[in-house]
């Protein structure tokens, strides 16, 4: 059977590049969960499907024509012929995201596509690296490895600002607080699950650096 290793995160607490490093380290393939949410969010802005029409939101995640990189080095998403790769992580989308995941119709139809992704990926490649809101609970709670990256607030923050503005300074933090903080929020529904249960190991990395983070991450898939 494929290994698999599922990692769970708040925004910022570094579990999308210490997931990429850690699926290159096991040569293996990656799932980015919320390139999924992502994605679709895109897709009804795009198709003018009404965020706040819960049954049609939930038929356009069944309908999804999603095609992902499992590539760690090159992740890539496409929605039909659209690459969306980087209109997908604009602060607009970012916004309309948790409108999106927090339909209980959207969850259904998306952790079915997640589990399907994972047992095909990881036929595929030996193993794959799934990251997420609830894949250590929900989608794959059988997972060998679960990991819970955590950060403080200002941590996650300072993370956030320092990519989307290059640096840290505090305009440019005041600019990315309201939409940390308001998204953390906002997926409190879903992030309630950002406790880790049972089995899952918590790796705290708001005093790590980057590469502190990836050596954490590897010895606990290794160990
Ligand atoms: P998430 O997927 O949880 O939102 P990302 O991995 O996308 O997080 O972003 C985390 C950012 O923070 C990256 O740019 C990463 O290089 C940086 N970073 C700084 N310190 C750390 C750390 N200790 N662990 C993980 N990432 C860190
Ligand atoms: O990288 P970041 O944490 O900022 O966001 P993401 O992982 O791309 O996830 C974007 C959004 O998708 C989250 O804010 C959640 O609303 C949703 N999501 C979810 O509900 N369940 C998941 N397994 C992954 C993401």
């Amino acid at each position: 059977a494929p290994f698999v290793v599922a990692v769970d995160g708040p925004s910022g607490s570094g579990k999308s590049s210490v997931s990429r490093a850690v699926a290159a380290h096991l040569g293996g393939g990656y799932l980015d969960t919320g390139a999924m949410y992502r994605a679709l969010t895109w897709w009804c802005l795009e198709s003018g499907v009404d965020l706040t029409d819960l049954d049609a939101v939930a038929a356009a995640a069944r309908d999804l024509p999603l095609a992902m990189s499992a590539d760690p080095a090159e992740p890539g998403v496409l929605v039909g012929d659209d690459d969306v790769t980087e209109a997908i992580r604009t602060s607009q989308i970012s916004a309309r995201v948790s409108a999106v995941a927090t339909n209980p119709g959207v969850r259904v139809a998306l952790q079915e596509q997640q589990r399907d992704l994972i047992t095909v990926i990881g036929d595929e490649q030996g193993s794959v690296v799934a990251e997420g809101r609830d894949v250590t609970t929900v989608v794959a709670p059988d997972a060998d490895v679960r990991l819970l990256l955590t950060a403080s607030e200002e941590a996650r923050l300072r993370r956030r600002t320092v990519e989307l503005h290059g640096a840290a300074d505090e305009q440019a933090l005041e600019a990315t607080r309201d939409e940390v903080v308001r998204r953390d929020r906002d997926d409190s529904s879903v992030s309630q699950f950002l406790v880790a249960a049972d089995g899952v190991l918590t790796l705290d990395t708001s005093e790590m650096t980057f590469e502190e983070s990836v050596a954490a991450a590897i010895a606990a898939v290794d160990a």
